[in-house]
């Protein structure tokens, strides 16, 4: 097999995208205070700032959409997408919503108050966002290998289950509200969870008598992963991979913007059609997301949802969208680049404080080289580190990540491999120069919460 395994589809529709200077670029970042979300895209080369819903869509799902049923209740489209992803995840009750989020907005309050805590192998920002707006706090367990950035461990995703359990223990069994699987777990690096260790979660959650719940975004690429590594599994297919880490949950949710390969959508699952979450999932959602059988989208996105949920779980589909990371990888082993290894499952996660170690955690160095590399060939990534943790909210403290990483998340199916070699070259340059920058940025404006979408920045030694 070659290295980077050949594309495994054709281009039938193209978006021109527009080249800019150095000079133009050092003004775009400078108007956008030091955002990267702030840009417009149209000033950007190659767009790794999410895989969330910039995926290319199938031939196939283009053309499902057009049998989308708009009817306001009881659609074909909601039959058709509920009988696929009951086929899939196996839980008998599954909400469609308009994103991941709106589906942490409807579950996350049935098992968390104040006082309460969830507990996760790591949270992203806007679950950790949704428990604290329930009024708990999240406790985080993830296994010491994910901070080790150059352990090539397997499955850096994992729980530390040990650290799980004395958790509950520490904090009061009844003070526990839920118990949270992110898979791939994105803020370690889009690592993955392995079966096993899924098991021993559950094995624990079952012994105190917590829910488990299944933060789902990336399931498929997990799935992949743990075909590749776990032995039991591999000669399983990714179908029996799915349904075996999902029998284990109570319920999930899931942004469908990933791994569903779609622009939008999102899907809440719960395992037991006669768990009272359901009742209260299905008149929340009336209230904030529309009646329960579209769940705030249209027929057609449910129809293209459908689709999705089926070719990304396709195996050949996969074994290339690793092979891409793969790549990325192999070649910053071979420059001595530092990024979380092995690579990740919907990006490379640069280790930001291996690039500027003279560069505190405060000065936010994920967000130095997400800017550095903007300049340097127009590639927009993201800071998933201090900056984009926040504050504490009881405290108002800047909190400190584990690690300060530049993520580069790519969209599905939308560049090509010179994409991603214009991607190593500038990541290249930017190492060559990592020495001339001193310092890093400090926050001129920030909102109360998830403050790095919209927070305005500005370099601490002062602008040119
Ligand atoms: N859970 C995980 C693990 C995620 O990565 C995301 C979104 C969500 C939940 C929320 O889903 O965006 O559909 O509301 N992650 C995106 C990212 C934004 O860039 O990683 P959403």
């Amino acid at each position: 097999m070659p290295r980077f395994i050949p594309e495994p589809y054709r281009i039938k529709m193209v978006e021109p995208i527009k080249p800019t200077t150095r000079g133009e670029r050092e003004a775009y970042i400078r108007e956008a205070g030091y955002s990267l979300f702030r840009l417009r895209a149209e000033d950007v080369y190659v767009d790794a700032l999410t895989d969330s819903g910039t995926n290319a869509m199938s031939d196939a799902q283009w053309s499902a959409m057009l049998r989308g049923d708009e009817a306001y209740a009881g659609g074909r489209s909601y039959f058709r997408l509920v009988d696929t992803a009951r086929d899939i995840f196996g839980h008998a009750f599954i909400q469609p919503v308009h994103q991941g989020r709106a589906a942490e907005k409807l579950l996350l309050p049935l098992y968390l108050k104040p006082g309460k805590y969830a507990i996760a192998n790591l949270f992203f920002d806007t679950t950790r966002a949704h428990v604290e707006l329930a009024g708990a706090r999240c406790l985080e367990a993830c296994c010491p290998e994910a901070a080790d950035t150059k352990s090539r461990a397997p499955f850096k995703g994992n729980m530390d289950v040990a650290r799980l359990e004395q958790l509950i223990l520490e904090h009061g069994v009844d003070s526990i509200g839920l118990v949270v699987m992110t898979i791939t777990n994105n803020s370690a690096g889009g690592q993955p969870v392995s079966l096993q260790n899924m098991r021993n979660t559950a094995a624990v959650c079952r012994k105190y008598g917590i829910p488990l719940c299944i933060d789902a975004a990336r399931y498929a690429e997990n799935a992949m992963f743990v075909k590749l590594r776990e032995a039991e599994c591999a000669g399983w297919t990714l179908r029996d991979i799915t349904r075996a880490f999902f029998d284990l949950a109570d319920c999930f949710t899931m942004s469908a913007k990933k791994d569903a390969i779609v622009n939008m959508g999102g899907l809440l699952g719960i395992k037991r059609a006669d768990a009272p979450q359901v009742q209260l999932v299905k008149a929340g959602c009336i209230s904030y997301e529309g009646f329960y059988t579209y769940g705030g989208l249209n027929g057609r996105d449910l129809e293209a949802l459908a689709a999705g949920l089926v070719e990304g779980l396709d195996e050949h589909w996969l074994r290339y969208r690793l092979g891409t990371m793969e790549y990325l990888g192999a070649r910053l082993d071979e420059l001595g680049i530092p990024y979380q290894a092995p690579a990740g499952g919907h990006g490379i996660f640069l280790d930001a404080t291996g690039f500027y170690p003279q560069i505190p955690y405060h000065q936010f160095p994920g967000q130095v080289l997400a800017v550095e590399l903007y300049k340097a060939c127009g590639l927009r990534g993201c800071d998933i580190g201090s900056y984009m943790m926040g504050n504490d909210p009881d405290t108002g403290k800047q909190l400190r990540a584990i690690n300060e990483f530049t993520r580069l998340a790519f969209p599905r199916r939308v560049y090509t491999q010179s994409h991603y070699d214009l991607v190593l070259e500038g990541i290249e340059q930017v190492w060559q120069e990592r020495q001339a920058l001193h310092s890093g940025y400090k926050i001129t404006w920030e909102p109360p919460i998830l403050r790095h979408f919209q927070a305005s920045l500005a370099p601490v030694a002062g602008e040119g």
